[in-house]
């Protein structure tokens, strides 16, 4: 089969990687991927947001499946638009991908199938909003409904950060559209994890459990991040409470979709907080996490391509998927400033002493190659992964690849894993 993957990230990277050795494929690509990704797929000159040439290139290249990385092409309705061109799409139709575009809709999904989630309001009126957030005291949680690049959600700890948050999204209009209307929430205090389940519509097939680490700085301090490291299996998520996620969460989200007429398939990743009354909802997202997907794919054993190929057809109880009992970590690598500003094309050396053990894989976030110069492009750069017989294990394999870089504007947290470590 001839496979076209779209987007450019570690999470890109790891889906070109597993689905490159899948002995169904005759020919990878990558639209636009990264230097990094050109070891397992040709690039595409083609950005993840331009559609129309992505469906026009995928005709004129008798692409046989497509599989999109970001949410940005799934909720702009790439899979309609491939799909209604004859063309086989893995993915949520845009229909479907409201649940990571909107966070209201996610919360009408919930309360009509009756998961547990934080109690909440919408507001499009910033006096109104205001007036809930009194009545309601902090800590509170605001949120602009639409997509905000990770930036949109403001975790209050006092009325005043509620108050601002209501102002940048409601009065000033920092996310334009996607801040039009907010979604205030009861603040939920437990451990966060996330849950990732392939779906074809109707079935549902759990996928290894992994837990990222979002704040940028050691002992999850600092500014969120799009996730700085990432560990599988995940302890906090035990077999009994995936049962109760699957049976309380996942399930009755499925069949909801389907019963609006906007079956979702493809890959359903629920953030979820672990309070004190059992597993609660924070959030869907449509795609596999960046860098969870790296870690779960390095464990995963069976072929990723008939379990992708299954959900797009409606074929997934059919499939089982078989996964390494090694534990995989993963250390993300960004440049000095993410995520702020940052400098690009800073030299990295010793990629390949990095890559030097086997139970190493590098994956690239952002790079690119000029003659035999590696250079970063992004602020999240490399996702270091190692597989271990345990989590600690894994974590001293990948911090010693870390450590056999060379790139000073590079940096990381050092103590990725340390919640599955210290248990
Ligand atoms: P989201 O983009 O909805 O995942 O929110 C980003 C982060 O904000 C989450 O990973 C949580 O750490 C935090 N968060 C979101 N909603 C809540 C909530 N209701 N209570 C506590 N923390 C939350
Ligand atoms: N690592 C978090 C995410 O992909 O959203």
């Amino acid at each position: 089969m001839r496979i076209l993957v779209i987007g450019s990230g570690g999470r890109e990277h790891a889906l070109c990687w597993a689905i490159a050795n899948s002995p169904l494929v005759t020919k990878l690509y990558c639209a636009p991927g990264n230097a990094g990704i050109e070891a397992e797929a040709e690039p595409v000159d083609l950005k993840a947001e331009d559609i129309e040439g992505l469906v026009a290139w995928a005709r004129d290249n008798a692409i046989d499946f497509v599989v999109p990385g970001p949410e940005a092409p799934l909720v702009v309705g790439i899979v309609d638009t491939m799909e209604a061109a004859g063309i086989a799409c893995w993915g949520p139709s845009a229909g479907a991908a409201m649940l990571e575009g909107s966070k209201t809709f996610t919360k009408e999904v919930s309360d009509a199938a009756g998961v547990p989630t934080a109690a909440w309001q919408r507001f499009t009126d910033a006096s109104e909003a205001r007036a809930y957030i009194d009545q309601q005291g902090a800590p509170i949680v605001v949120k602009a409904d639409g997509l905000a690049a990770g930036k949109g959600v403001t975790v209050a700890m006092t009325k005043a950060e509620a108050y601002a948050a209501i102002d940048d999204a409601l009065v000033s209009n920092i996310f334009g559209e996607a801040g039009a209307s907010v979604v205030i929430e009861e603040f939920m205090e437990g451990e966060e994890a996330s849950f990732h389940v392939l779906t074809d519509g109707e079935s549902v097939l759990p996928l290894a459990t992994a837990q990222d680490h979002k704040r940028v700085g050691d002992g999850d301090t600092g500014p969120n991040t799009g996730g700085m490291g990432c560990y599988s299996p995940a302890p906090v998520l035990t077999p009994e409470m995936e049962e109760i996620v699957l049976e309380r969460i996942v399930h009755p989200t499925v069949a909801e979709m389907k019963r609006r007429g906007t079956p979702f398939k493809g890959v359903l990743y629920a953030g979820l907080m672990i309070t004190a009354d059992g597993p609660k909802l924070v959030e869907y997202n449509v795609r596999f996490g960046d860098p969870e997907c790296q870690v779960m794919l390095s464990r995963l054993k069976s072929d990723l391509l008939p379990a992708l190929l299954a959900c797009r057809d409606g074929e997934l109880h059919h499939l089982n998927l078989r996964w390494h009992d090694k534990a995989a970590l993963c250390v993300v690598m960004a440049t000095e400033g993410y995520p702020g500003s940052y400098l690009k094309d800073t030299q990295i050396e010793g990629l390949e002493a990095a890559g030097d053990d086997e139970a190493v894989t590098v994956f690239h976030a952002g790079t690119r190659r000029e003659g035999e110069t590696w250079l970063s492009t992004g602020g999240r750069v490399l996702g270091v992964t190692a597989l271990g017989d345990t989590i600690a294990d894994a974590q001293t394999r990948a911090y010693a690849a870390v450590d056999r870089l060379d790139w000073p504007q590079g940096f990381c947290r050092r103590d990725i894993g340390w919640r599955a470590v210290g248990q």
